[in-house]
């Protein structure tokens, strides 16, 4: 593996080519599993972690006979996000998406996964649930995230106050780079959506952020040199340096300079 590390803003950062990010960030993943087999772990939709969930799930399959390693049956896996009011079973939906890549391929408990219920009675119902499940796990071990184009994690958009899980209007920008995801005449993309909160993200024990492609170059800057604030949302990262790595292919990293 020939990942490069350096420092940037107190936070280690590596650069590479995409599958051995995606190599590195699945055996992250697994090394908080095998180091606490009921860890709580947050994952993230997108393109970009789709490698990442392809090679756990194949690291998964390769040991059919003698057992997984590590096994994700005692594992708690949430959901970072979710549109407001889309059910779970929509193919549009973020449950439907992280079953389809990852839970329905490794052995983790169905009653082990976990993520916001777009479908609450009130948006309050929904934010103290979904806080309330991650404090009954203990807190979460890893936080797995992407970064959008104007530098959102989950679904924290640029210019809203910082706060735990909460539902928020969809930025303009977050809605074109989805909209792909609703691509029939009937399926109306939501324009609301409930987030684990960036104080929720910053409460978890470890951070890994995954970024790849020149498109999110400009908020991988933000996110690492900008000031920190709600300008960029992922620059709140930096609050916690010692609990965060990024991991960045070549056109991310490129305006690090
Ligand atoms: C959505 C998700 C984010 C994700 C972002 C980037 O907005 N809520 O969690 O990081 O998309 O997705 P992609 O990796 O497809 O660029």
């Amino acid at each position: 593996m020939s990942l490069s590390e350096r420092d940037v803003a107190g936070i280690r950062v590596f650069v590479g080519q995409r599958d051995e990010l995606a190599a590195a960030v699945c055996d992250v993943i697994l090394a908080v599993i095998r180091g606490k087999p009921d860890a709580t772990l947050m994952f993230p939709t997108g393109a970009t972690p789709e490698p990442v969930y392809a090679d756990l799930v194949s690291q998964h399959r390769r040991r059919p006979t003698a057992g997984p390693d590590p096994s994700w049956r005692g594992a708690r896996c949430f959901n970072l996000d979710e549109y407001w009011r889309l059910p779970p079973w929509s193919a549009a939906s973020y449950a439907h998406f992280m079953r389809v890549h990852l839970y329905d391929w490794v052995n983790v408990s169905p009653e082990n996964v976990f993520g916001p219920d777009a479908l609450a009675p009130t948006e309050a119902d929904a934010c103290a649930a979904y806080e309330r499940q991650i404090a009954d796990c203990g807190g979460i071990d890893h936080a797995f995230l992407g970064i959008g184009v104007d530098g959102h994690i989950a679904f924290n958009e640029a210019g809203l106050p910082r706060s735990g899980t909460h539902v928020i209007d969809l930025a303009p920008s977050t809605i074109e780079a989805n909209r792909i995801h609703f691509p029939g005449p009937d399926e109306i993309m939501p324009t609301k959506a409930i987030t684990a909160g960036i104080d929720t993200i910053l409460g978890s024990r470890c951070i890994t952020l995954l970024a790849t492609g020149t498109r999110k170059a400009q908020a991988v800057r933000g996110a690492l040199l900008a000031p920190i604030g709600e300008g960029c949302p992922a620059s709140f990262l930096r609050e916690v340096p010692e609990r965060c790595v990024f991991y960045l292919d070549a056109d991310a990293a490129s305006l690090l300079v």
